[in-house]
Formats: structure tokens, C-alpha cells, sequence
């Protein structure tokens, strides 16, 4: 009887403890008033990560540090005490008396500080969900970080961590490899960003460079050639406005994927995916032996794929023989042929001027100097001056210059860019003579193909006629165009056709047969230029197939505009091409199919908007927001893109959302900042005021459509049909009378049965919102600025002003344009012709 009871009691007690154990590890953060001991674990919200002690192998050696929690594999993604471990189990993490985290041994000595001076001494570390454990002041209200371990990174490169660098207080943030897999302490190579010229990342190994990714060109490192991949994963390149500060971040598409990189103790970039069949991590190298950097020297080639991996450009030859014969490449390769210009320069006899031997999909060398946006410079800004030895041109990057040695060139086996390089004209000369041979076969190839054309010019004639006309449409429209991005038009015609040829080009009974013969039912909406039907394709695979009408001659050049630039574009917030079809009369463009049609089907809707909680309504908006700082920041051709609305934001079936209508968009050079436009195309409501007065756009022009799209994703209501009851007002003049009466969550739609619900983002959303929408451009955000309020980066938002278009509806509005003008409208697209200002 009493051992029973004494059992129980211990039962009892026992389970009381555990109970009381996973309390204590159920805590996310350490206090002054809780600190934790070998072997207790602090865990992220959501139990992602996990904080404690561990060890390699069977050392004693003990480290605290960050791990993935719910995966049976030890998974470190931060180390505290890299270089000092514990030497037994009796360690402790926990705040200091001067407020600075803090691993002790058990004799109470400091392995490890966070080491930030001036603290108030009443802080606390918080692990977050998304692996990054930061440290606040508990007595500041705004919780703004003081030190954090993302900006102290160990091997490993998480989602939403940015490596960064600022080249005005030269702070850098950079991953650092291990000396071994079981040995965290420094090893010999870091990886970071270098943004001198164009920016690129590097590896460095003790640091001299050993891999380099090549320039970055709005979507990719050029250099990298299994980056796409990586692309998905949503990487963006963020610079400040002076192009001083730089940093890289990506986001995973599916937060419970379970991906990061890793710089291992060998100096390679691995990308380790969870392999949840496997019970393991899967690892995809991200280089070759090829990416080392300088492998073959100065003017020598690297081709991953040939036995001899190093090879000289044409033109060069070893300069050193008998080592190159050895296989040790460094010493590079030497001119054979001094060029024409350094024979002027060196006195001797005139020259003929020197020429390029084009190299086609390769990896270019390093230390690009950028030069000017426009290919058709290149050339002539590289022969200008004797010390530039190569060219080359990337749509997102402009030309590329380089001078003095070219180092680091790969020839890739696919994609890639073509790199010109300088030669003396003799070079040339002797690339002609053995031209003369392949002449003799083309001419021979090109009689027979005359004979076969001719045959099948008879047979195709029908065919050649339809050619013809969209030939004369382009030329029709060359007549207006002045084929240079600072003019009035969209793009060039010339453009249009190269992307034209790039696309994967579907027929129209393909087209016809997947969407029922166009039929009414298939029909999904209107867009900017004709109506948008759904369809499946033979093997099953839904798309969207937008028809240029054949009724309005309009519409052409938004068709190929569209075209252009959306050929270009590739992000998770962007609608995806997938091809298009230009026969008889008909132009159509084809997309991926995205099940929850447009975003104005959702929040203007009484019964669709109830699927829209304050979660998904975010996340809608940071998508927007994404799309567009893509957009606009993150290639060098940055692109506005003028006709932003809810009826352009579509949504998959996750409702992700993805930018569409490309018709309007303008491609801006480098240096560019605003345009003018004599015609002034958009939809009222979203226009900002000194586009809709003055035919002026600027990407704060796409800034305002934003902010109204955001007060409408949260309102529930749209701007142009927005009626008070006793007044007329717009949505944006009646937000403002509530926030001026502080009644401003009076303006939001979800109930307060929502879950997700969050007043201080609302607030937060509410705030960016009435910042974009402000009357004088120059007091809005730029999209990058916008991109960090919205995820709190930036704490302190300014007071906004009155926005603009307050007084009252829009039409009112309308009523001030010039009234010599031409103004008609079209699928709620507005058309105005600014004449004579
Ligand atoms: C840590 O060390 C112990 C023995 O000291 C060993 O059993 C354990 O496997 C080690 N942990 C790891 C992850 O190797
Ligand atoms: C803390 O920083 C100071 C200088 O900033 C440095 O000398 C010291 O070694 C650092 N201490 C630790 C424990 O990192
Ligand atoms: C630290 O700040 C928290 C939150 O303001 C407060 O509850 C706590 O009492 C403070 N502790 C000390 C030691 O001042
Ligand atoms: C790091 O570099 C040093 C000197 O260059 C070398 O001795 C050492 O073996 C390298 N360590 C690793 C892990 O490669
Ligand atoms: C996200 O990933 C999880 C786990 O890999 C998977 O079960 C889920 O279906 C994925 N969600 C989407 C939308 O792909
Ligand atoms: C390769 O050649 C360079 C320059 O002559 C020399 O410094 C280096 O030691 C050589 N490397 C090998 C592996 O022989
Ligand atoms: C310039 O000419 C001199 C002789 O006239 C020659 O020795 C020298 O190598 C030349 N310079 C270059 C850079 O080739
Ligand atoms: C050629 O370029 C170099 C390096 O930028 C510069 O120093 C030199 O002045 C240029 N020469 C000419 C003739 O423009």
C-alpha cells in the first residue's frame, strides 16, 4: 500500500517534470530572468530551430549554436562559440550583466560575447522562425534590434538572410566556412558580395578569389550556370539609391520547404534540400573545376568538358610552353600579334584598325567595367581605347568592358554570353582564308535551298501573304517610333522580332482546339488588348491564351510591347510567357494559367472576398510589392509599369500573387529617372497625379497605383466607385478623413473573427499606403523602401501628408485635363492624348 503510494508519487513527480521540461524548452527566448544550461534548448515560435548545445562526433567539445528542430539529422546553421568550444557539459548561455548574450563555461569565463558596446543592461535574444536570433532592448516599445545573429553569419545562407555590403561605412556580411565538418572554428574561405562595378559574389579562399559568380544582370549571376534552380527560390539584388549599399536575399516559393547553402571547409556553395524520403539532406554543387578562379591563366579559356580542360584564345599562345604542357596553366597565354593600335602607340608603322573574334556562350572574364546600356555602343567604346581588350552585351546589364588581362573566361555548354575579343585585323585575315572553304559550301547549300524555296513558295504562297501583312503592321508602326528606349514609344521593332524568335512559338489549331475554338464559355476576362480565354493543351497543362482582337487596330504595339518585355522577366510575383502565335491575322500570347483569375474577382466580390483573411491579404501585397521592386530595381533596364491594378494582379492557386499586362510598360535606361508621354495610358484611379496631368512617369508613378492597390486590398473597396454616404468621395480621401478622426481600422474589411488578424500591421500596411499615395512624387518611397516598411525593417515611418486626389470623386478630376485633347476610354483602359502643352 504505502509503496504504491510512494510509486504514485514518484508518477507523479515524474511527469510533472516532464511537463515542466518541455515548458522550459517551449520558451523562444533567453532573459535576464532565463538563462538555459547544458543540455536545455530554447525553440523558435513555430519550433523551426532550435538554440542549445551539441557536439561532433564523439569529442567532448561543446558549442552552442542553431539547428533545424524538426528533422532526426544535426543540422547546424550557426555556430556562437566557432572558435572556442566547451570543454565539458556545464556551459550556460544567458544575458549578461551589461546586457550582451553571452556563452560561460563553468568556471563563469566568457567563450563568447555578442560583444556589442553601450547596452541598457535590461535586453533579451529571441529565436525567430525563420533561424535568426536577435537581441532587444526589452524596455524599447518598437523592438528594434541590436544585434542579430543573421548579420554574424557562420556557413550557412538561410532564407531571408542577407548577405550584404555597404561600401560607405565598408561593413560586410559574409558566410565563413568550417576548417572541417566536424570542426566549426574558421577555415580558410568566406563568400560575400562584391559590388565594385557591377556587383557579383565571391568566394575567397584566405582572401584571394577562388570562385566568382559573374555580374548580376536583374535575374541571374551570368557566371553561374546552374543558377537557375536557384532562381526559383526568388533571389533579389537590393541596392540603396546611390548604389552604395548591396544586398542579396532570397525567399523560399513554399515556406515549409526545408532549403539553405552552404559554404563547406573545401570552398564549394552547396544547395541542401531536405529530402524527406530519404531521411536525409540532398546536395546540388553549384560549380565545376572549371569555376576556380584563374584557372588557366590571363587570354586562356577554360572548357569543363574537354580532356584538357585550359586552352588559349585565338590569337594567344602559351607563354610558357613547357609548363603549359605540364598542365600547370597559371602563367595564361600571350598576344601573337601585336593589336594595331598598340603598334601605333609603341611608334611603328600605321596599322590596320583591330577587329573582334566573337565567342559565343561564355562565362565572362572578371572585372567587367560597365559602359552604357545600348549594344549598338559597344564595339565602337571598346575600339576607342587601346587598353580595352573585350566586349560584351546582357540585356539586364548593358555592355560590359574590359581592359589590361582577361582572367576567369569559361566556355559554358549552354547559355552563357558572347564575348568579343580584341585581335589585331591579321587575325582576322586568317580566319577569312579558312572562311573561303565554308563560303564554297554555303553558296552550294544556299542554291540548293533557293531550288527547295522556290518550290515551296508556290505551295506556301497563302502563307507568305499573311507574312507580309504583319510586316507592313510593323512597319506601319516604325512611322511613329524612333527605335531608342528614350523615345516616345513602348520599344523597338527590331527588339520585337528577336524576342519574337525566341519564344517557343505554339500554331493557331493548336491554340483553336485547346480553348474549345475561343468559345464564350472558355473565356476568362478582357485584358489590356483583347479578351483572355482558358485552355489545356494536348498533354493536359492549362493556360491562358490572351488574343490580340482583330476588330481594333489598337492593341498592336501593347501586343508587342508586351511581348518584349515580359520575355525578359522572370520572377515569382510576374505572370510566366509560355509562347505565343503570330499567324494569318491572329496575334496571341499564351501564359500560365492561374486558377484564381484576377485579384478584383476576389476583394470586390461579397462572397469570394470571405476566403481573403488578413494572412493572405498580406501576403498578396508583399508579393505585389516584390514583383515590383523586381521591376523596377533589380535589372539595369529598370521597367515601369504603368497600368497597376487589382485586374492585373492574378493569383495561383495558393493565392500568390503575380503582376500581369505588360501592354503599357516602359523600359527605362540606366541613367534615366522620368519620361514624359504624349500619351497618356492607364486606368483612373490609379493614376498618379503627374502622370495623369502631364503625361509624366517615373517609377513613383507605379509607387502611387501601389498605395491605392493596397488601400483597396485592405478596404475591400475600390477607389473609383467609392461613395460615402453623404459625400462623394474617393477611397483615398475618405481613408484620410478616418485617419484624420483616428478611426482608421473603420476603413478595413475583415471582421475581427479573423485569426490572423494583426492591428500593428494593418496599421503598418495602412501607413506604406497612405506614403505612396502622396501628391508630390518625390514623398513617396521607392519601391525598395517600401518592400522593408512593410516587413518592419524600417521602423519609424514617416507622417504621411494629404494624399493626392482628395477633394473629391475622380471625375472631378478628369475635368482639369487640357481641354484640346482626345480622350476616349477602352476596357476601363484610359486613352488620353496630351496635345500642345
Ligand atoms: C556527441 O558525443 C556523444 C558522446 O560523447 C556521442 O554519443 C554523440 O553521437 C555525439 N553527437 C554527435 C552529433 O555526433
Ligand atoms: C569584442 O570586441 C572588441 C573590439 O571591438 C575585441 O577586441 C574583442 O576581442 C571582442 N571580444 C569578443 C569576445 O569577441
Ligand atoms: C525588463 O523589462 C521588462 C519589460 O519591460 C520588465 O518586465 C522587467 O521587469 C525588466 N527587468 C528589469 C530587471 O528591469
Ligand atoms: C587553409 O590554408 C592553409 C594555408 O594556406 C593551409 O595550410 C590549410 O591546409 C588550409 N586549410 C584547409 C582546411 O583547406
Ligand atoms: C510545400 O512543401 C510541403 C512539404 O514539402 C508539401 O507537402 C506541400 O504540398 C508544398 N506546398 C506547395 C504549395 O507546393
Ligand atoms: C606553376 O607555375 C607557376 C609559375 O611559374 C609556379 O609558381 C607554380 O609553382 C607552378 N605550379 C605547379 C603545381 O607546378
Ligand atoms: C616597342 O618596340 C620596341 C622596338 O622598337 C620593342 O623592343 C618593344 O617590344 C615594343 N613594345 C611592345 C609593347 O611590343
Ligand atoms: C583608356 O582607358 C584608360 C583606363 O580607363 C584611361 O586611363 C585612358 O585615359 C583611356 N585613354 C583614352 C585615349 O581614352
Amino acid at each position: 500500500m504505502g509503496k504504491t503510494t510512494i510509486g504514485l508519487v514518484l508518477l507523479a513527480l515524474i511527469l510533472l517534470s516532464c511537463f515542466c521540461f518541455q515548458f522550459g524548452t517551449a520558451l523562444d527566448s533567453i532573459t535576464p530572468s532565463n538563462s538555459i544550461k547544458d543540455p536545455e534548448v530554447i525553440l523558435s515560435k513555430n519550433g523551426v530551430f532550435r538554440l542549445g548545445f551539441f557536439n561532433f562526433s564523439d569529442s567532448t567539445d561543446r558549442y552552442v549554436g542553431i539547428s533545424y528542430n524538426q528533422i532526426p539529422v544535426q543540422t547546424v546553421v550557426w555556430v556562437a562559440n566557432r572558435n572556442q568550444p566547451l570543454k565539458d557539459s556545464s556551459g550556460i548561455v544567458k544575458i549578461s550583466d551589461d546586457g550582451n548574450l553571452v556563452v560561460l563555461n563553468g568556471q563563469d569565463e566568457i567563450l563568447w560575447s555578442s560583444n556589442v558596446t553601450n547596452l541598457a543592461s535590461n535586453t533579451s535574444a529571441l529565436l525567430l522562425d525563420s533561424g535568426n536570433l536577435v537581441l532587444k532592448n526589452n524596455e524599447d516599445d518598437n523592438g528594434a534590434s541590436i544585434w542579430e545573429s543573421f548579420q554574424h553569419p557562420s556557413n550557412a545562407y538561410t532564407a531571408t538572410m542577407k548577405i550584404s555590403t555597404d561600401l560607405r561605412t565598408g561593413q560586410k556580411v559574409q558566410l565563413s566556412s568550417w576548417k572541417s565538418p566536424s570542426d566549426p572554428s574558421d577555415g580558410n574561405f568566406s563568400f560575400g558580395l562584391e559590388p565594385v562595378n557591377i556587383p557579383e559574389l565571391i568566394i575567397w579562399n584566405n582572401n584571394q578569389p577562388y570562385i566568382r559568380s559573374g555580374p548580376w544582370n536583374g535575374q541571374i549571376f551570368i557566371g553561374m550556370l546552374n543558377m537557375n534552380s536557384v532562381y526559383l527560390n526568388g533571389f533579389s539584388l537590393v541596392t540603396d539609391d546611390q548604389k552604395e549599399s548591396f544586398y542579396l536575399t532570397y525567399a523560399l516559393a513554399n515556406k515549409s520547404t526545408l532549403l539553405y547553402y552552404e559554404l563547406n571547409p573545401l570552398g564549394n556553395l552547396v544547395e541542401r534540400y531536405w529530402d524527406e524520403g530519404k531521411g536525409d539532406w540532398g546536395n546540388n554543387w553549384l560549380e565545376n573545376d572549371c569555376d576556380v578562379y584563374g584557372k588557366c591563366g590571363a587570354f586562356g579559356s577554360c572548357d569543363s568538358m574537354k580532356p584538357k580542360i585550359c586552352s588559349c584564345l585565338r590569337g594567344f599562345e602559351p607563354k610558357n610552353r613547357e609548363e603549359w604542357n605540364r598542365e600547370n596553366w597559371t602563367s595564361g597565354c600571350v598576344r601573337t600579334t601585336l593589336l594595331g593600335c598598340q603598334k601605333v602607340n609603341n611608334g611603328s608603322e600605321v596599322g590596320k584598325e583591330d577587329g573582334f573574334l566573337k565567342l559565343e556562350m561564355m562565362k565572362v572574364p572578371a572585372f567587367a567595367e560597365w559602359s552604357s546600356p545600348f549594344e549598338e555602343t559597344c564595339e565602337e567604346q571598346c575600339l576607342r581605347n587601346c587598353s580595352c581588350v573585350a566586349y560584351a552585351y546582357d540585356v539586364g546589364i548593358g555592355c560590359m568592358l574590359w581592359r589590361e588581362n582577361l582572367i576567369d573566361i569559361q566556355k559554358f555548354p549552354s547559355r552563357g554570353v558572347d564575348l568579343y575579343i580584341r585581335v589585331a585585323s591579321s587575325e582576322l585575315d586568317k580566319k577569312e582564308k579558312s572562311k573561303v572553304i565554308v563560303i564554297v559550301t554555303v553558296v552550294v547549300g544556299i542554291i540548293i535551298i533557293t531550288i527547295s524555296t522556290f518550290f515551296l513558295w508556290s505551295w506556301m504562297a497563302k502563307h507568305r501573304g499573311r507574312k507580309q501583312k504583319v510586316g507592313e503592321m510593323l512597319l506601319f508602326n516604325k512611322g511613329k517610333a524612333v527605335g531608342n528606349f528614350s523615345s516616345d514609344n513602348m520599344v523597338g521593332e527590331n527588339l520585337f522580332e528577336v524576342k519574337l524568335q525566341q519564344l517557343p512559338l505554339f500554331n493557331f489549331e493548336e491554340l483553336a482546339s485547346a480553348t474549345n475554338n475561343f468559345h464564350l464559355t472558355k473565356k476568362l476576362g478582357q485584358g489590356g488588348f483583347g479578351p483572355v480565354y482558358r485552355g489545356t493543351l494536348q498533354d493536359g497543362k492549362e493556360i491562358a491564351v490572351k488574343r490580340l482582337s482583330r476588330a481594333s487596330g489598337q492593341g498592336l504595339e501593347e501586343f508587342m510591347n508586351e511581348v518584349v518585355v515580359i520575355s525578359k522577366l522572370q520572377h515569382r510575383n510576374l505572370v510566366r510567357l509560355l509562347g505565343c502565335c503570330v499567324e494569318r491575322e491572329e496575334k496571341m500570347l499564351v501564359y500560365e494559367y492561374m486558377p484564381n483569375k484576377s485579384l478584383d474577382a476576389f476583394i470586390f466580390d461579397q462572397v469570394q472576398r470571405q476566403f481573403l483573411n488578413w494572412e493572405k491579404r498580406f501576403n498578396i501585397i508583399e508579393g505585389i510589392s516584390r514583383g515590383l521592386l523586381y521591376l523596377h530595381r533589380d535589372s539595369r533596364l529598370r521597367i515601369i509599369h504603368r497600368d497597376l491594378k487589382a485586374s492585373n494582379i492574378l493569383l495561383d492557386q495558393d493565392l500568390n500573387s503575380k503582376i500581369s499586362d505588360f501592354g503599357m510598360a516602359r523600359i527605362f535606361g540606366g541613367n534615366e529617372n522620368h519620361a514624359n508621354t504624349k500619351r497618356v495610358m492607364g486606368t483612373y484611379g490609379y493614376m498618379s497625379p503627374e502622370y495623369a496631368m502631364q503625361g509624366q512617369f517615373s517609377e513613383k508613378s507605379d509607387v502611387f497605383s501601389f498605395g491605392v492597390l493596397l488601400l483597396e486590398i485592405v478596404s475591400g473597396r475600390k477607389n473609383t466607385s467609392f461613395y460615402d454616404n453623404q459625400h462623394s468621395f474617393s477611397l483615398l480621401g475618405y481613408a484620410w478623413k478616418l485617419w484624420k478622426e483616428d478611426n482608421i481600422f473603420g476603413l478595413v474589411e475583415m471582421g475581427v473573427s479573423d485569426p490572423s488578424y494583426d492591428e500593428k500591421q494593418i496599421l503598418r500596411c495602412i501607413h506604406v499606403g497612405f506614403l505612396c499615395v502622396q501628391e508630390s512624387a518625390k514623398d513617396r518611397p521607392i519601391m525598395s523602401r517600401v518592400v522593408s516598411m512593410l516587413n518592419s525593417e524600417i521602423v519609424d515611418l514617416p507622417t504621411p501628408t494629404q494624399p493626392a486626389f482628395i477633394g473629391g470623386q475622380i471625375n472631378e478630376d478628369a475635368e482639369s485635363f487640357p481641354n484640346n485633347e482626345d480622350r476616349f476610354s477602352l476596357n476601363d483602359v484610359t486613352v488620353t492624348d496630351v496635345v500642345g502643352r
